[in-house]
């Protein structure tokens, strides 16, 4: 069991905190005052530090930057108002990310490090939790290897940080997605449910092509048959069809298994919606359009929260909506507000006290 007492914290005298514009905040452009860090090696994690925000060095040799052993999550922290500090359900990221670290072939860190870690952190840089609504601390913590090597092996030594981003919406207006049919994220026996910082540099070129043909992102298809839908650039994906949410099962294990996601599934069944977590192809959903009972689709993320989708191009064809005359995504995100904004009791348990 690590104490609180191997946390040794430096302060800095230094704040930028009064440069910055808290209603201007563009997703992850700006960080706060301190960043938390510890290095493993000898197979121990050792001393862990919050400190102010630096630059790291290292040498041009460094394992992860070679062959993409680093791994990420993305959580937020909200302040209620009467300026009582929260972490939305920190508890599934950390154990995400010890899945991820797994897979990676890298080293688990510990409960102690990553929940006392990230709540103490948050609690150092506090002021900077932006109060507007919609607004939240993006708190991201990562690892990466820190061998100084360039053999194709796991690392011996790692890395492990957490940063903190006062932060505005990630997509401000509806999306336009495109169908992805080429090109693909995931397959079975893959890396698609971890969140390996790999599986994002791979979707760049894919989602700059679907830039280029004037939409906001690409929605994954299965890598076998380019039908069966799997997520949404940087979000999981739900459909409305009747009075039927369906999102795509993890079951393969090709999808990141969001956390967002999870809090949306028991939203909708709150709402009196039937959820179904199963496989679905894009001919269902271009015939539900085609019948009119597709009423609704949205992504979810902790970045995106919950980003409405306007339009959907699959091959020729577009579908598309009149997201105004929406209500299950409208109503679930303010639900899903008023818990993270403390406006509403949290029945389901997801805010933890800083
Ligand atoms: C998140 O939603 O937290 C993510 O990590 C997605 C993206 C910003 C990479």
């Amino acid at each position: 069991m690590i104490g609180t007492d191997v946390f040794k914290i430096t302060k800095t005298k230094n704040s930028k905190l009064a440069s910055l514009d808290m209603d201007r905040l563009p997703f992850g452009r700006y960080f706060t005052d301190h960043m938390l860090e510890v290095d493993y090696e000898n197979g121990a994690w050792g001393e862990v530090s919050i400190k102010p925000y630096q630059p790291i060095s290292f040498d041009p040799s460094l394992a992860a930057i070679h062959y993409g052993q680093a791994i990420f999550e993305g959580v937020k922290a909200y302040k209620n108002k009467a300026g009582e500090v929260f972490i939305f359900r920190p508890e599934d990221n950390f154990k995400r990310f010890n899945i991820s670290a797994e897979r990676m072939e890298m080293p688990t860190v510990p409960e102690e490090i990553f929940m006392e870690g990230m709540k103490q952190l948050v609690k150092v840089d506090e002021a900077w939790i932006p109060e507007k609504h919609d607004y939240s601390l993006y708190i991201r913590p990562f690892m990466f290897a820190t061998d100084e090597a360039i053999g194709v092996r796991p690392s011996l030594t790692y890395k492990f940080m957490i940063i903190l981003s006062p932060t505005g919406p990630y997509y401000s207006e509806p999306m336009r997605i495109y169908a992805e049919e080429k090109y693909v994220r995931a397959v079975p026996g893959g890396v698609g449910f971890a969140k390996n910082a790999g599986n994002y540099g791979s979707s760049l070129y894919p989602s700059a092509e679907a830039k280029r043909k004037g939409y906001d992102q690409v929605l994954w298809m299965d890598a076998f048959e380019h039908k069966y839908v799997q997520e949404c650039g940087t979000m999981n994906v739900f459909f409305i069809i009747g009075n039927t949410a369906i999102t795509p099962s993890l079951n393969e294990g090709t999808i990141l298994a969001g956390v967002t996601r999870d809090s949306v599934i028991e939203l909708l069944k709150e709402l009196g919606l039937n959820v179904e977590e199963r496989r679905l192809s894009m001919d269902e959903i271009v015939e539900a359009y085609k019948k009119g009972t597709l009423r609704e689709v949205f992504g979810t993320g902790t970045a995106a929260t919950i980003s409405p989708i306007k339009e959907l191009a699959y091959k020729d064809f577009v579908m598309k909506f009149d997201v105004d005359k929406w209500t299950v995504a409208p109503d679930v995100k303010k639900r899903m507000s008023d818990i993270k904004e403390g406006n509403v009791e949290d029945s389901f348990g997801w805010l933890v006290k800083v």
